[in-house]
């Protein structure tokens, strides 16, 4: 088979997952593509006989610019599919909302899959959560899944696979599903501080526009954040020359309200014994 394997990753933990499943196809002697999402051609889509698509958990959801792109795709009637993601305790509608749009573009969705990643989102009451994951259990995990499905596949039994999470191809109606329903893109905005710019510091590099996933960073000479910004605060995790930064004030107490440990184990995807440090 084809296998074209996408992803976005911004911190690269969704990118580990997607090439451990890439190497599991290659192995099995598939022609296998992992593709980053700044590379995609719609084409991609269409061209191979499996599709995979990942994406992180970005406020209990896939990334805006991924599910518009998704949106947005051709038909992919005859394709088989399947999602992944990675995520804190509180992954909501992720995979359902990449999983979504190719069944709507006619693709058959066979599965899906989530891992642990861990949370670089600078707000305080978050950063740092699950340290070192995706660990080597959750890419053994990845691995497990990527086998499964090529057997699933070549069995020729249609319908979902045995191993996929069950909340990829159905809406859940959990707590988190909710926030991630609520959530779009213009109450983040107002709910979240736009990052700032040090003059001084910035030394014009463009490391943050060409990183900005929704373009929203022009340089003018200084960077100049537009309105478009949905708040993923990728500016601020890796500017080479800690030139942005954010007042989190009051924001840090909102997120903790959603995203608190009590909250992510009595109403999140934590396992038993899993840890969130
Ligand atoms: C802007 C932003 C929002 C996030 N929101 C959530 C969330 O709502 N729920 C969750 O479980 N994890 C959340 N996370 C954690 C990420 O989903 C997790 O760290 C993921 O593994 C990042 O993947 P990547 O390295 O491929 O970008 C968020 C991270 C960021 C940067």
């Amino acid at each position: 088979m084809d296998i074209n394997v996408i992803y976005f990753s911004q911190t690269g933990n969704t990118r580990k997952v997607a090439k451990a499943m890439a190497d599991v196809f290659k192995k099995a002697g598939h022609d296998t593509r992992a593709i980053g999402f700044n590379k995609l051609q719609p084409t991609d889509f269409t061209d191979a006989d499996l599709i995979g698509v990942g994406a992180p958990c970005f406020e209990s959801q896939a990334p805006s610019h991924v599910r518009e792109y998704l949106w947005d795709l051709p038909e992919l009637t005859g394709e088989k599919a399947f999602v992944f993601s990675t995520s804190g305790g509180g992954p909501g509608k992720v995979l359902y909302d990449l999983a979504k749009p190719l069944m709507k573009k006619g693709a058959e969705v066979v599965g899906g899959f989530l891992s642990r990643g861990t949370c670089y989102y600078p707000v305080p009451c978050l950063k740092g959560r699950f340290p070192e994951r995706p660990d080597a259990q959750d890419l053994a995990k990845a691995e497990a899944f990527a086998s499964a499905l090529l057997d699933h596949i070549s069995s020729g039994i249609s319908g979902p696979m045995p191993k996929s999470r069950p909340d990829a191809l159905k809406h859940g109606a959990g707590f988190y599903n909710i926030v991630g329903a609520m959530m779009n893109d213009s109450l983040v905005r107002l709910l979240m501080p736009k990052p700032k710019v040090d003059n001084d510091k910035c030394t014009e590099c463009g490391w943050c526009a060409a990183e900005c996933p929704t373009n929203s960073m022009s340089l003018i000479p200084k960077p100049i954040i537009a309105k478009t910004c949905f708040r993923c605060y990728r500016c601020i995790t890796g500017c080479p020359e800690e030139a942005l930064s954010v007042k989190w004030g009051i924001s840090n107490f909102m997120v903790w309200t959603l995203y608190n440990q009590t909250f992510e184990y009595w109403l999140g995807d934590i396992q038993k014994g899993e840890r969130l440090y």
